[in-house]
Order: structure tokens, then C-alpha cells, then sequence
């Protein structure tokens, strides 16, 4: 194809494209963050390695696990000994949420709704809580019931 083959419709399509690629993900609806790790779900469990549990040891620690097969991802949570674990699909318009650890509560980048650890909402927009996770630690590696 030389540049005569180049229709205007070509042209709206690639910088559209590139626009997509361009934007920030957090910052648009729908936008979402690469997760940290990805997990495989079994028997209605996420069982995450030793080392990715490691990283859950530190306070107010995070981790962004997506789960094979699911476009949900889980933001789990460490904080004081207690761990938290969500869907990090805002209720609003499912961008993916950020621990704010300054704050210790779960924000949204793109229209600043605020949730408590625990998923509830504390502002909007968003009006649903995110979905909320049973997350332990068994012999040193944490486990996310599904
Ligand atoms: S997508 Fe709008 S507040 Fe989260």
C-alpha cells in the first residue's frame, strides 16, 4: 500500500488507535491497571506463591492478583495484620481502584469515588460497594476464596 491507498477512514481509525493506547488507563472509564501477578483459580481459590505472599507482609501493603479467566481483578489488602481483599472493578463506570495507603481507603482515579477496606462506599460517585473477598493466610501464603 503507498500513501495514495490511505483513506481518510484509515486515518481516523489508526489515530484512534493510537489515542486509545496513549491515554491513561486509570484516568479513563473502563480504564484498567496491568495486574502484579496473575493467579489460576482452584476449587474456588486463589492460593498466591510464597514470594507474592511475602509481599502482602509489609503494612499497608497491596497487590492487584487478575484471575485467569475472569476479567475482574482482586486488590488484596494488608494492613496491621488484617487482610482485605476486593474486586477492583469500580461500581461507577469499572475502572480499576488504587489503595491509597496515605489515606487507608480504597480510591478510584477516575471520578474519585471512595470505599472503605472493606469494599462500602464512602463517596460517589460510584453507589455500590465493591465486591468483597474472603482472604486468609495459611502457612504463610495467602489464600482468596472466590
Ligand atoms: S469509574 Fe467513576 S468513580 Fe470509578
Amino acid at each position: 500500500m503507498d500513501h495514495k491507498d490511505i483513506s481518510r477512514r484509515d486515518v481516523l481509525r489508526y489515530g484512534a488507535a493510537i489515542g486509545a493506547a496513549t491515554a491513561c488507563a486509570g484516568c479513563i472509564p473502563g480504564g484498567s491497571r496491568k495486574a502484579d501477578v496473575v493467579a489460576e483459580p482452584q476449587a474456588g481459590t486463589l492460593l498466591l506463591s510464597e514470594a507474592e505472599s511475602a509481599g502482602l507482609t509489609e503494612p499497608d501493603s497491596s497487590l492487584l492478583v487478575s484471575v485467569e479467566g475472569e476479567r475482574e481483578k482482586i486488590l488484596v489488602i494488608h494492613t496491621r495484620g488484617v487482610l482485605h481483599a476486593v474486586s477492583s472493578r469500580c461500581t461507577h463506570l469499572g475502572c480499576d481502584v488504587l489503595y491509597d495507603r496515605d489515606a487507608a481507603m480504597i480510591v478510584c482515579p477516575c471520578h474519585k469515588s471512595q470505599y472503605a477496606l472493606d469494599g462500602s462506599n464512602l463517596t460517589g460517585p460510584a453507589k455500590q460497594p465493591l465486591r468483597r473477598y474472603i482472604a486468609i493466610r495459611r502457612q504463610g501464603r495467602v489464600v482468596v476464596t472466590l
